[in-house]
């Protein structure tokens, strides 16, 4: 047996529950992984909101760093007492222990710590896709970053720091334009209280930045759309504020032919070789000290719930993580 966090309905944080759960030894391809610090996300408020639909009862949670401590049939690649990390497969992630198929993992290299580990699987990766992938970032580009001083913000604002670009970012509060500043970011706007597509086009000299990565939602979208310059690329991927309505397509000619994506994780780690490719940047940026992951808030495993409330009442910066 082991505990895990797990919830019965949708709703408030209020659903969750520390539960003892069975492990079984691990099935053909599944390796058993004890988890030394779980990550917390904010795609993990969606599932329990029932924002993302999924079949309940369920776990939680999509990333954790930790120990192998056995393997199942057919398992040739890791073996017990390896370090290693993940960000895929069944939710799940929030359990002291968990069986979990080896083509997700990877291993986590001596100079990464389980608490980086758990802290920026997810967050990380998704800066390298947004960064590299979605729109490749170049030295010179004046790019906007909502939610700076948050987990993928942070991440964000300090890798297109390394690749040359000139980062707007935008923050909730006073303390949290210090982090986001700290970070890298070449201008800081306070959207709680300032008209950032007005200040955006002001910082950028008329012309508009050349992507804007909003995982804000609902809130920021529109806005988001009218700081782009000429055939931009706003990059959609999240919903901290509720998920973007409907909108007339119309609207990417009149914002300058501009373009617009909504990208997923799972879609840039789809292959092994991707997952690897992405992987090992990170490791190599966080190892070299080129990155800093900052894992600002620290919870009890059991103590999840808090860490929601936490995290959707905008109290947290940086990554948080869920000890076992
Ligand atoms: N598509 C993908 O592949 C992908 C992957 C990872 C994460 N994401 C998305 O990226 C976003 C950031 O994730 P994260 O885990 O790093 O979280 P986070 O940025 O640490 O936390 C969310 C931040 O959003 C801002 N925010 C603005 N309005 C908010 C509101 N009404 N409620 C809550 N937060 C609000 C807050 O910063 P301020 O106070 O500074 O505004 C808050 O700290 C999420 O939307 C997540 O879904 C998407």
């Amino acid at each position: 047996m082991t505990h895990a966090i797990r919830f019965h309905r949708t709703g408030g944080p209020e659903v969750l529950q520390w539960e003892e759960v069975a492990l079984p030894a691990p099935d053909a391809g599944e390796v058993r992984v004890r988890h030394h610090a779980v990550g917390l996300n904010f795609i993990d408020t969606y599932h329990r909101s029932g924002l993302y639909p999924l079949s309940l009862p369920s776990g939680l949670g999509m990333e954790a760093a930790g120990v192998v401590e056995a393997v199942g049939e057919g398992v040739a690649e890791l073996k017990a007492g390896d370090r290693v990390a993940y960000t895929s497969g069944p939710l799940g992630a929030y359990a002291e222990a968990r069986n979990i198929e080896a083509r997700h993992l990877v291993r986590l290299p001596e100079a990464i710590s389980f608490e980086q580990g758990a802290a920026m699987m997810l967050q990380g990766l998704t800066a390298h896709y947004l960064l590299h992938s979605t729109y490749p970032v170049k030295a010179g580009d004046i790019i906007l970053v909502h939610a700076a001083a948050g987990g993928v913000g942070s991440i964000l604002v300090q890798w297109a720091k390394l690749l040359g670009a000139t980062v707007i970012g935008t923050v909730g509060n006073d303390d949290k334009a210090a982090q986001a500043k700290a970070l890298g970011c070449d201008h800081v706007i306070v959207y709680s209280r300032e008209r950032f597509a007005e200040r955006v086009r002001e910082l950028s000299g008329g012309a508009g930045v050349a992507v804007v990565y909003d995982s804000v939602g609902r809130d920021t979208f529109l806005d988001s759309v009218a700081c782009l310059q000429r055939r931009g690329m706003m990059v959609s991927f999240g919903n901290a504020t509720g998920p973007v309505a409907p909108f007339d397509c119309a609207l990417l000619a009149q914002a300058g032919s501009v373009y617009v994506t909504r990208p997923a994780l799972f879609d840039y780690i789809a292959t092994r070789e991707e997952l690897e490719l992405r992987s090992a940047a990170l490791f190599e940026a966080v190892g070299a000290g080129r990155l800093r992951i900052a894992v600002n808030q620290r919870y009890a495993l059991k103590d999840a719930a808090q860490a929601h409330l936490d995290l959707e009442a905008r109290r947290t910066t940086g990554s948080t993580i869920l000890l076992p």
